[in-house]
């Protein structure tokens, strides 16, 4: 067996600072969910996986939803600000300050880069770690080079960076790209960027310029390349879906890997959060969103929209489900087509076959909902809850109007308004007796 190299230990610069202009967006760029979770979320976890021991994130003042952001991933991720120059050598030296230590690597990553690996930030890492060099950056070849930074080599040395607008014809025609992730040594990244200049197609102080300021000073600069679809810089939103379809694929693959059965993998949409269990089976059409936690033996039918939930085995969901945040869903539940839950807890083999809403509720063990119930949740103002106890049953369209119990094994007559707590065991209806009139005929009085 190959064993895996040890981590070595890093400091993370995350660059957040940019203004994202091309996704014509309100929101900064790195916010944008990816599966669920913001671009900078997924390059903090990243980093974080890769073995940094120090994360300093750049970013812009006024940013604070993105500074919240960063510490809901990382409470003791470092934020610095980009204040007065631009360009991504003029956002790395923004962390000056909170980049104290020298004595190991710095990796730069970008915060729009959502799908770099773990173990492509190891593999720079034991680059720059080997061998003498002070910049370690890392390419690719993508099928369409478009405008990225152009690698310029000589034999395994990198000599300079082109910017796609700094390139002539010759530059251009280079297929080797920079992906934007770059290693430079602990003592040698600061003193490099002192001597960057803004004399460039932007007028941006460009951090890919230090590697021919490393090479004049006689320094070796590297690259390893890895896998294009991993490097994907977001630039606009064409590229935001592309990330989403490439972070699915992963989430799919990885979910099958575990035992999960996909039918139509390609109809279903994972959030970062979700986790299932072995020999779960779900049908075509289904979508998560937050954390949900899904045991072994489920089966999700078509058409479910799953947000927040925590599901038991042996349960049974949809098809044309919603299950919202707060729902846990005891082994062996089943929920029917055309039912909503929200923070809602049923147990064991508690069922909801058809057509309800249960929100702000608990519903015990083997308890059973008949088609059409309503927990009347909200008075317009204030929300309250329902709790019905195990074996309880309730007839079709029952509106329960909390706050109000249904004791253990009740049973409540099909179409009735419940306002008042039942005992157990007792039968309760609020429905009109029938009236029956025996002969009856409507005579036909028009000429
Ligand atoms: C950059 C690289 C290019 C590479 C490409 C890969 C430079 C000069 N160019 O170009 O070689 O092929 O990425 O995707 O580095 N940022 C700041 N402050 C700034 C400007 C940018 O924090 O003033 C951040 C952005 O938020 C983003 C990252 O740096 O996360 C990259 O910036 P972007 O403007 O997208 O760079 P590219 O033009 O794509
Ligand atoms: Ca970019």
């Amino acid at each position: 067996m190959v064993e895996s190299p040890i981590p070595l230990p890093f400091t993370a610069i995350i660059l957040a600072a940019g203004m994202g202009t091309r996704m014509k967006s309100a929101m900064p760029k790195v916010m944008h969910p990816v599966a669920g979770r913001s671009m900078i979320g997924h390059v903090i976890h990243t980093a974080k996986a890769a073995g940094a021991t120090q994360l300093i994130t750049v970013i812009r003042n006024g940013f604070d939803d993105v500074a919240e952001e960063i510490h809901s991933h990382d409470a003791s991720a470092t934020i610095a600000y980009q204040i007065e120059k631009e360009g991504t050598g003029a956002a790395v030296l923004s962390a000056k300050d909170a980049a104290s230590n020298t004595n190991q690597p710095f990796l730069i990553l970008y915060g729009d880069t959502p799908l770099i690996q773990a173990e492509t930030l190891q593999n720079m890492l034991h680059k720059l770690d080997e061998s003498d060099v002070s910049v370690v950056v890392l390419g690719m070849t993508p099928e369409d080079a478009g405008a990225y930074g152009r690698l310029i080599t000589d034999g395994g040395a990198l000599t300079q960076i082109v910017e796609y607008n700094d390139a002539n014809e010759t530059e251009r025609a280079v297929t080797l790209c920079n992906s934007g992730v770059m290693g430079v040594k602990g003592e040698r990244l600061f003193e490099l960027l002192d001597s960057l200049t803004n004399e460039n197609a932007k007028g941006e102080y460009y951090l890919t310029d230090i590697v021919a300021i490393a090479n004049a000073n006689g320094e070796l600069c590297s690259y390893v390349e890895g896998d294009e679809a991993e490097m994907l810089g977001v630039n606009a939103r064409a590229e935001l879906t592309q990330a989403e379809a490439s972070m699915q694929t992963r989430l799919r693959d990885e979910a099958m890997k575990n035992g999960v059965t996909l039918i139509d993998p390609s109809s279903v949409f994972f959030s970062m959060n979700t986790t299932i269990g072995n020999d779960t089976l779900i049908e075509p059409n289904v979508y998560f969103s937050g954390k949900v936690n899904i045991s072994s033996n489920v089966h999700i039918k078509a058409n479910c929209h799953i947000e927040g939930a925590d599901i038991a085995s042996g349960a049974s969901i949809g098809p044309f489900a919603r299950l919202r945040p707060g729902t846990q869903l005891g082994e062996n539940v089943k929920i029917g087509n055309f039912v909503e839950t929200k923070k809602a807890t049923l147990a064991k083999g508690a069922k909801v076959s058809h057509l309800s809403y249960i929100g702000d509720a608990t519903v015990g063990a083997a308890a059973n909902i008949g088609a059409g119930t309503i927990t009347c949740n909200y008075d317009g103002v204030n929300k309250f809850q329902t709790t019905i106890e195990a074996g309880a049953f309730i007839g079709s369209n029952t509106a329960l109007v909390a706050p109000v119990t249904i004791g253990a094994n009740a049973t409540i007559g099909a179409g009735s308004v419940i306002t008042k707590d039942v005992n157990e065991k007792s039968l309760a209806l609020t429905r009109s007796k029938q009236l029956t009139i025996a002969n009856y005929e409507v005579k036909d009085t028009s000429d």
